[in-house]
């Protein structure tokens, strides 16, 4: 079965789309707990997908008629799998999630955006560092490829894991950690934390609270505070509470790395806006594939969705600002976006915006995207 039933234009990447886009057969479909499936991928004949561990994919499927896209962190390592792969985990009355968990099947096709992210690090064999990784849930996934290049690429570096789940049995790779376990002994730790344990574990139960990061990253191995680099992806109150943690233990914000998989609940914007720039009804240009297009954007639209109903190709994902498969440089004028949890303050500062979520505050306002 095929799943991407969108053709808009020609390309030689398998995917009727062209550049950015790649149609994949699906090598293997593995149940990893009962609500959570591993799509592993064959490579394209035209040669091997290339990305850096923490990036995702995004999985594009016609769903009731209509096109969805949602992004799925690549859970394998480059350096270490020979096919990438995706982990989905159902979430509930999740269109996408339940859609892959209940159809995919070895054999078929999906068509995805090639990877594409900025929660990644780079390995090397001279590195001496500890990364100490944050996840719960389905926040494992980009944690467990950066935890496997780590150990495969940098002899001289530890991982530590902390994880936090509901049971023991809703834990993603739980085999797969314990193999690593005896592998790397001595480099890698797992720190489970569960919402209910059962007598025969031996972790902390309830949510993960500060009290429990304090403790555990008293007793991890100690390198230089200088060479640790903190990794987190989870729901978003379990990412507040790391946050909060090592923020009140005075780790350096650079040091910190985080992965939303939803957006905040707390909208929050980047720009103050004076009177005069009031989101109403007005024309942005925006400039993509060497062509320039000017759409009128309403005030209950974003620029994205105004774009892709006057039928320009845009890239997209996630439509929450969390993912940068949008993201564009506002070379003229202003916006105001509802949520940029995915940029860095340099991007802000450097005029990088997400269209998903940006609404135009000036009458002059250009969109360079790609
Ligand atoms: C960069 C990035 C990487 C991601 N990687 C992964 C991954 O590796 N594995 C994975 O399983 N998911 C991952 N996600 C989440 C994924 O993209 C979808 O958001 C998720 O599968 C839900 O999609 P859906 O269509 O099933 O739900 P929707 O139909 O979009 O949403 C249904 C309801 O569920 C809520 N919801 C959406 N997502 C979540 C969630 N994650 N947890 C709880 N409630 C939610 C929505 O607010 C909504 O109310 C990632 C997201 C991002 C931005
Ligand atoms: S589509 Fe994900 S940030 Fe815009």
């Amino acid at each position: 079965m095929a799943f991407g039933l969108f053709k808009k234009k020609e390309g030689n990447s398998g995917s009727s789309r062209g550049a950015g886009y790649v149609t994949l057969k699906v090598k293997e479909v593995i149940n990893e707990t009962n609500d959570a499936i591993s799509i592993h991928f064959e490579h394209p004949d035209s040669g091997e997908i290339q990305y850096k561990s923490g990036q995702f994919f995004t999985v594009i499927a016609n769903i009731n008629g209509k096109e969805e896209r949602r992004a799925y962190s690549l859970c394998t390592s480059p350096f270490v799998d020979p096919n990438p792969a995706v982990t989905v985990k159902r979430v509930e009355g999740g269109l996408m999630s339940n859609f892959l968990n209940d159809n995919v099947k070895s054999g078929d096709s999906l068509e995805l955006m090639e990877p594409i992210g900025n929660f990644t690090t780079e390995f090397s064999s001279n590195n001496h560092r500890h990364l100490v990784l944050f996840g719960g849930g389905s926040g494992i996934t980009p944690l467990m490829s950066i935890a496997k290049s780590a150990l495969n690429q940098e002899p001289n570096s530890k991982v530590s894991l902390i994880y936090a789940n509901r049971n023991i049995n809703s834990i993603i790779f739980k085999s797969t950690l314990d193999e690593m376990l005896g592998e790397f002994h001595g480099r890698f730790e797992v720190k489970h934390v569960l919402e209910n344990k059962p007598e025969s574990m031996d972790c902390p139960e309830g949510y993960l609270t500060e009290q429990i990061i304090k403790e555990t990253l008293a007793v991890l191995p100690q390198l230089s505070s200088d060479s640790t680099e903190y990794f987190m992806c989870g729901p978003g109150p379990m990412m507040d509470v790391v946050t909060q943690s090592l923020d009140n233990l005075g780790i350096d914000k650079s040091r910190v790395y985080k992965e939303s998989f939803t957006a905040s609940l707390d909208t929050k914007t980047s720009e103050s806006t004076s009177d005069s720039e009031e989101i109403i009804s007005r024309e942005v240009t925006i400039i993509y594939d060497d062509e320039e297009h000017k759409i009128t954007v309403e005030p209950d639209e974003t620029i994205l969705e105004k774009g892709l109903d006057e039928d320009i190709d845009l890239p997209f994902s996630c439509q929450s600002g969390l993912c940068t498969a949008c993201r564009g440089k506002c070379i003229s004028g202003k916006v105001k976006m509802d949520e940029d949890e995915g940029l860095s303050e340099a991007e802000i500062e450097e005029g990088y915006v997400l269209p998903c979520v940006s609404h135009p505050l000036t009458d002059d306002v250009v969109i360079e995207i790609g």
